[in-house]
């Protein structure tokens, strides 16, 4: 299948960036390595750029791409970037700093539209795996099939934010009693029936929240990109840059809140006369008013709409 992916914000983000000549790089979702390759382009002929992926599709598609554009500057990695630190000990001396980090979290057109995997709501006879890549240690089949209704309801509403994720957890709960619900179109069916009409009709698939509920749960999306900030910033260069392009208020929640946390001097309660607890601002956040895609990119790439870029500079 080809790998198909068009990159979001690819022009903001590399002017955020400015890779130089001899920079070097983490690129940390590599997907159709949009990105990769014009951080590759700019930082020819010494820089280095790390470019890694949990999808073995994306890094087998980037092995092929680079092949034939050869850039001897790009170090390709299948991994969890929640294991980023133990990622670039494997490529890189103990002491080598970064002049800029990426992230464009989410999944790929290619994942979405690729039948196995059951990203898309679309997709009738699709398996309910909604996996990035390997390992694979959750599916969405197995905790619809097995989890609490309470449990599904939580995570309908916390990842979802799903109005009716009581109602939708029940209706699974009951049908998955008559028969083990194994793909797209059986959860979809469930779904709709479960919700008032008048929503069915909405511009939004009405199976959108809890197809994203599922799919943020079985990857863990939430713990990956918490843990991994601290570890990015650690392996920036002063003056080095830290991008997150995010597609949920979930995650951008995250990026916003720890970018803030890391800019300022002192995190006591503003009732403590002096500061206790010493900590110092390691982040300049660059991007005080967010960064969105502009109404011809979202016109070309409809996917772009939801996209908020944030970045930092490490102090
Ligand atoms: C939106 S796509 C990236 C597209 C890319 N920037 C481009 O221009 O083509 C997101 C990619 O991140 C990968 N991904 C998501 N979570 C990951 C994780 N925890 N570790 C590594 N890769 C991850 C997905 O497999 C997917 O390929």
């Amino acid at each position: 299948m080809a790998y198909k992916h068009a990159s979001v914000m690819l022009k903001e983000v590399i002017e955020y960036l400015a890779p130089k000549p001899g920079g070097y790089y983490i690129d940390c979702t590599l997907g159709g390595g949009g990105y990769t390759k014009e951080l590759a382009k700019k930082i020819s002929p010494e820089g280095k750029i790390l470019a890694i992926d949990l999808d073995e599709m994306a890094v087998e598609n980037f092995r092929i791409l680079n092949a034939d554009l050869r850039f001897n500057n790009v170090i390709i990695s299948q991994g969890n970037f929640k294991n980023l630190l133990e990622i670039v000990k494997k490529y890189f001396r103990d002491f080598t700093e970064f002049d800029g980090i990426i992230f464009d979290l989410g999944l790929s057109s290619a994942q979405l539209e690729d039948r196995s995997r059951g990203f898309s709501f679309n997709l009738a006879d699709a398996p309910l795996r909604m996996n990035f890549g390997e390992p694979i240690n959750e599916t969405a089949e197995n905790i619809i099939n097995s989890w609490g209704a309470k449990d599904l309801a939580k995570i309908f509403k916390d990842y979802g934010e799903e109005k009716f994720a009581h109602k939708i957890a029940s209706a699974i709960a009951a049908k998955r009693q008559l028969k083990r619900i194994t793909a797209g179109g059986q959860l979809v069916k469930i779904i709709t029936d479960a919700l008032p009409i008048r929503l069915l009709s909405a511009k939004i698939h009405p199976a959108t929240k809890i197809f994203q509920a599922l799919r943020i749960t079985v990857n863990q999306e939430l713990e990956n990109l918490r843990s991994v900030l601290p570890q990015a910033i650690g392996l920036l260069k002063p003056g080095g840059k830290l991008a997150v392009v995010s597609y949920h208020s979930l995650e951008d929640r995250i990026v916003k809140r720890y970018f803030k946390q890391e800019s300022r001097d002192c995190l006591c309660p503003p009732s403590y006369p002096i500061c206790q607890c010493g900590h110092r601002a390691k982040l300049k956040v660059l991007t005080a008013k967010i960064i969105k895609p502009s109404s011809r990119e979202i016109l070309n790439n409809p996917r772009a709409r939801s996209a908020k870029l944030r970045v930092a500079e490490k102090l």
